[in-house]
């Protein structure tokens, strides 16, 4: 491990004003997503859909980081180039989603663990070589009247920790992904206790085996109601709870928090997070790894239709602007009225 690789990689991700695009859609995901606009979850469809958001003038303003998925670290551009060179050679550092999905738990009831952990030294050196300098893993908490179980939250945070172990050994920055759903009825007051237990025991399994706080980024879910709840918080309240869960949970010396949207309107979403830095400095800094947020429009502009391209990238670059003025406690709804 080389600390000072991992904490130019983490720096390099957390460039003020900037944040990551998770593109990293597993097969099975990344078919719902095209589905939804009628267009056939074909290699070549998703290489068009990729090549799309990446070859978008300018974003790389506003986008630091690029979460791929395995299929995509190993496709090129339209025009030849491996899609890992094309964002790096503009300043976009490339990274790769590793584990292979949430799955059953054994013996627990319908609760999920995530895996990927065999195998996982050896695929992290081919990642390495393909130009991957970050990873992403991600455990899934659920929230219902009996969960999570304490069972379901510790063997998910100790496989983050193997995996980010494993990451740093290879001198890829591992993003720490526990997401606690927003799916339910459950309140804000629970969403935050949940996510409490959850970064308690993230933040223990990381200690006990080895990981360089320094060396990784944690991302996490904001603290929010569930989807079903009739009593959806505002915006200040959800900004207020989340720092005040992360600030008790997640030690300073982590460079740098990157939220998920996890299912939060793209609108939302930018302003939850500026509404977060728009508050008193914090000790790490606070931007986005968001996925649907930042692609929803883009997705529906596109269509699939090569016609379509141009106004696509249009809505995708909007996104990316607006949140990258979000990380820096500097966007306003006028913002969403801008051509
Ligand atoms: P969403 O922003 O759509 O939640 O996706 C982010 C992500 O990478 C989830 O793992």
């Amino acid at each position: 491990m080389n600390p000072e690789t991992l904490k130019a990689t983490a720096q390099a991700i957390m460039s003020p004003g900037k944040g990551i695009l998770a593109a990293d859609e597993s097969t099975g995901t990344i078919a719902k997503r095209l589905a939804s606009i009628e267009v056939e979850s074909t290699e070549a469809n998703r290489q068009a859909y990729r090549n799309l958001l990446f070859t978008t003038d300018g974003v790389e303003d506003y986008i630091s980081g690029v979460i791929l998925f395995e299929e995509t670290l190993f496709q090129s551009a339209d025009d030849g180039t491996p899609f890992a060179k094309l964002l790096a050679d503009k300043g976009v550092v490339p990274g790769i989603k590793v584990d292979k999905g949430a799955k059953p738990l054994a013996l627990s009831s319908d609760e999920k663990i995530t895996e990927g952990l065999d195998g996982l030294r050896d695929r992290l050196s081919d990642y390495g070589k393909a130009g991957a300098r970050f990873a992403k893993w991600r455990a899934v908490i659920d929230i219902t009247a009996d969960q999570p179980t304490d069972y379901c939250i510790e063997t998910n945070a100790h496989a983050l920790a193997r995996y980010a172990a494993l990451c740093q050994e290879a001198d890829i920055v591992p993003i720490v992904e526990p997401e606690v759903l927003m799916d339910g009825d459950h309140d804000i007051e629970t969403c935050e206790a949940v996510t409490s237990r959850v970064l308690k025991k993230v933040f223990e399994a990381l200690e006990s085996q080895n990981v360089l706080l320094e060396g990784m980024l944690l991302k996490p879910n904001m603290i929010i109601a569930g989807k079903k709840s009739a009593a959806q918080a505002g915006v200040e309240e959800v900004a207020e709870a989340t720092l005040r869960c992360l600030r008790r949970y997640v030690p300073a010396a982590v460079p740098g928090i990157v939220f998920l949207s996890g299912g939060q309107s793209d609108e939302v979403a930018t302003a939850h997070l500026n509404a977060m830095n728009q508050r008193s400095e914090q000790p790490w800094a606070l931007s986005f790894s968001y996925g649907r947020a930042l692609q929803a429009p883009a997705l529906a502009a596109w269509k699939g239709k090569p016609d379509n391209v141009a106004a696509a990238q249009q809505a995708y670059y909007k996104r990316a602007k607006n949140n990258g003025a979000a990380a820096a406690g500097q966007y306003n709804a006028d913002m969403e009225n801008a051509a």
